[in-house]
């Protein structure tokens, strides 16, 4: 069978949040390649969320990745939930979440949905063109021939690299950074065989700037992605516990970071909370995979534990500075700026700054929340806190905290700062934002 024309074939992306949504508008961007041809892709965005669908149609990405008031849809992008308009498609690229579940283990079910809906397609199929299915989806290495491949191949009764094609190109975008888009990040691609993995080679690098680099195998491709976030994850662990060890030790962690980063080869990683859906997420994927074939993984899951223990930590060390200066926590009020899991980006899922408020809750404090990117209905429908857009002017607080450094609060000068603290409050700095001058309390 012939492989789809790079230039011309017809994409489908399944999934459009973070990730699937810019691929499929950079993907249908018509451009031109250096050799002067024209590329121009008929590219269709699937989810089966239909009130993301509609608020993409309408021009608002809610992700913020792509800012559709200032840039139009693509003409060549179809955006549906209607999932029959997908099946002319050549070329099908999975974007679907890869969650876990509330055992910490890996929920597959957007995947494996994902895969029952392209064999449903290919069962259908009559084309003389060759099918080409790439996973982007973080997963565990083996998931792809193990799990996914399977399915497609049970419900479409077509064989591998025979019938149909397959890749796997994991995704690295980090949302919220605007140094480091879609197109800047050097992406890792693999196929099923060789000319496959050729092909996934050129279609890639038709929309990125950085370069591609073609995985000796497909298991090597989801190896490498799982192990960057892995990697990062426990060095995070690793700063969060010195940034205890130096707190017992009364000596400002932030102090021994900057002395110990004059080396030149000190990693400069800072503590912090990890939330979101890869950092504090894709470790366990791993650690799944590792436990399944008889590894129990200590470090990996020691810094999961260290990360995902910060907020009460946080809380503990609140609640003993308030002691000290002899501040009543019940009745108490404290300004948390930021709530979202990272800085300037609108994403809720997992952030460790609601577990930190959640255990606040429990002491009878008065919590104010401001964060100008959050989306502030779901915080209330799902978590039931009212978030602020703006911070309120004119009030005194106990306590301020700096949960998340979006940019917003980086720009706030030092006498208004000074306005929002009562003469024995107190600024506690986990973000390194406060201006030194105000004696913040850092702890991170
Ligand atoms: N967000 C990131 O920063 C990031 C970065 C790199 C990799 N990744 C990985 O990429 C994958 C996608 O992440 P995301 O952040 O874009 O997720 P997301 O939750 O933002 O978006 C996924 C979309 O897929 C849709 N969906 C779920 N099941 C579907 C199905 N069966 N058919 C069609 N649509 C379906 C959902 O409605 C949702 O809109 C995950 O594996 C994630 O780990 C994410």
């Amino acid at each position: 069978m012939k492989f789809p024309d790079i230039n011309k074939c017809s994409v489908s992306i399944i999934g459009l949040g973070y990730v699937g949504f810019p691929l499929a508008f950079e993907l249908s961007k018509p451009q031109k390649r250096l050799n002067n041809i024209l590329i121009e892709r008929k590219v269709i965005g699937f989810d089966i969320n239909e009130e993301r669908i509609n608020e993409l149609n309408k021009g608002l990405d809610n992700t913020n990745e792509i800012d559709l008031k200032k840039e139009d849809l693509p003409s060549l992008l179809e955006l549906t939930s209607d999932v029959e308009k997908i099946h002319k498609c050549d070329v099908f690229i999975v974007t679907v979440p890869t969650p876990i579940d509330e055992n910490k283990k890996p929920d597959l079910s957007p995947l494996k949905n994902a895969c029952k809906t392209i064999g449903t397609i290919l069962k259908k199929r009559k084309s003389s063109i060759m099918p080409i299915v790439i996973y982007e989806s973080t997963v565990f290495p083996g998931a792809t021939e193990e799990i996914c491949i399977p399915i497609i191949e049970e419900i479409s009764s077509m064989k591998l690299n025979i019938d149909f094609v397959c890749g796997y190109s994991p995704e690295r975008i980090n949302p919220g950074d605007s140094d480091h888009k879609l197109r800047d990040i050097k992406k890792v691609v693999s196929g099923s065989n060789k000319d496959c993995a050729n092909w996934i080679l050129e279609f890639y690098k038709t929309i990125i700037d950085a370069g591609v680099f073609k995985a000796k195998s497909i298991k090597v491709a989801e190896a490498a992605k799982i192990i960057e976030n892995t990697q990062r994850d426990l060095n995070i662990a690793l700063m969060n516990e010195l940034a205890i060890i130096f707190d017992k030790l009364n000596i400002d962690n932030n102090d021994v970071l900057e002395a110990a980063a004059t080396k030149w080869n000190f990693l400069k990683f800072r503590p912090g909370l990890v939330g979101g859906h890869c950092i504090g997420v894709d470790p366990y994927y791993l650690t799944f995979k590792a436990e399944e074939i008889g590894y129990y993984p200590q470090l990996v899951l020691a810094g999961r534990k260290i990360n995902d223990n910060m907020p009460n930590w946080i809380v503990d060390k609140l609640f003993f500075i308030m002691n000290k200066k002899d501040i009543n926590i019940s009745g108490s009020e404290i300004l948390i700026l930021g709530i979202t899991f990272k800085e300037n980006c609108p994403d809720l899922r997992n952030s460790l700054v609601i577990n930190l408020i959640n255990k606040l809750n429990k002491s009878n404090m008065k919590i104010t929340i401001v964060d100008p990117y959050a989306d502030a209905k779901l915080a209330f429908d799902k978590h039931k806190l009212k978030i602020l857009k703006d911070i309120p002017i004119g009030h005194k607080y106990d306590i301020l905290l700096t949960a998340v450094g979006h940019n917003y609060f980086k720009n706030i000068n030092v006498l208004a700062w000074k306005k929002l603290i009562k003469n024995n409050g107190f600024f506690l700095d986990l973000k390194g934002i406060i201006p030194r001058e105000l004696n913040p309390i850092r702890i991170m």
